[in-house]
């Protein structure tokens, strides 16, 4: 890869992706690997810390390799791969397992919520969690690490484990930053707008998903629970309108201040429709190319076939490091 610095990004194929996901971290991709080596991962091996149907599954990871295609990353010019098909990353979060202490998993956030959320199965993956995670950006020797504001506790594990194996071993893995996308990356539900936006939400309508088609976008921002005033402008008192200002500034790229110019003076109808149809406008080509691209999937398998390829040299470079510092002998091969 070109003399650039790398850049790590990872997606749960655990679902439908919301608009959320879009503007937190896909929109970013497409620019990012022109200034960055771009590393784009899978993450199906951490999907399976929460019980998946298998065949649910497989399909989440083709629709998933598809998504990130229609949404820009450039399967040559990047490196597009699925986590479970470069072994290096569960050998590597074996070795830092044995550097990080239990305390420090048990009071992540994100380990607590979901051990709420999944009460009769806290396995021990879903508190190995985030060791997974910094084996998959440190094996990269990763610089830049897009991220959205909940998986910032998880990014700094990932640099204690990087400093501290340093300490201990010697110089071995370059200590990565975060990037937390600005302004957008707080989407909230559209049926209760102080709670995130979430794909897993039984109410179907308080979500926008990547497979949502113009009608179905339009119908659930017609719903989209409002304040009861009728001014169209951002305050913290008004969390529904506030929320679909934030969409529609983020998929027109006008600021939040000329979307209320815009639309000073207008009614709330006429304002939802509008934020319905500029996020169609975006999402609907993007919805499109990736149906026409899960059609082949040979195809797919081709592009993780390549990027795992790619990934495992880098990945198996910084992994024999790992060993040799730590005292185990090399392998003789031949
Ligand atoms: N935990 C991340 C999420 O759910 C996904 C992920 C796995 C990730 N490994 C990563 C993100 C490495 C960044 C870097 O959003």
């Amino acid at each position: 890869m070109e003399d650039k610095k790398n850049l790590f990004s990872a997606i749960q194929p655990s679902g439908i992706l919301t608009i959320g996901n879009y503007l937190g971290a896909l929109r970013h991709f497409r620019a990012l690997q022109d200034d960055y080596n771009g590393i784009f991962s899978l993450a199906d091996l951490h999907t399976l810390t929460v019980r998946q149907d298998p065949a649910v599954l497989r399909k989440n990871i083709y629709e998933l390799t598809a998504l990130y295609l229609a949404c820009g990353i450039d399967a040559e010019k990047s490196i597009l791969f699925a986590q479970s098909h470069v072994s290096a990353h569960t050998e590597l979060a074996w070795v830092l397992n044995t550097i990080c202490y239990p305390g420090e998993l048990m009071r992540m956030t994100q380990y607590k919520d979901k051990s709420k959320k999944h009460e009769d199965n806290i396995n021990m993956g879903l508190m190995d969690y985030p060791v997974l995670m910094a084996a998959d950006i440190l094996l990269y020797q990763t610089e830049l690490v897009p991220i959205g504001a909940d998986q910032k506790q998880h990014l700094e594990l990932a640099r204690d484990l990087a400093i501290r194996f340093n300490n201990l071993y010697g110089e071995t893995f370059k200590v990565p930053e975060g990037y937390i996308g600005k302004s957008a990356a707080r989407v909230m539900s559209l049926a209760e707008p102080t709670r995130k936006m979430s794909k897993s939400d039984a109410n179907l309508n308080a979500f926008i998903s990547m497979n949502d088609d113009p009608d179905t976008i339009i119908r659930k921002f017609k719903r989209a629970v409002t304040d009861s005033d009728n001014q169209i402008i951002a305050s913290p008192e008004k969390p529904g309108i506030t929320n679909l200002l934030t969409i529609y500034s983020a998929f027109t790229n006008k600021t939040i201040e000329d979307a209320e110019k815009e639309f000073a003076g207008k009614g709330y109808g006429d304002f939802k429709i509008a934020v319905g149809e500029a996020v169609a406008e975006v999402i609907e080509p993007i919805r499109q190319e990736k149906n026409r691209l899960l059609a082949n999937k040979d195809y797919l398998d081709d592009v993780l076939k390549c990027g795992a390829e790619r990934a495992e040299r880098i990945a198996y470079r910084t992994l024999n490091k790992v060993y040799r510092k730590v005292g185990l002998v090399q392998r003789k091969r031949g």
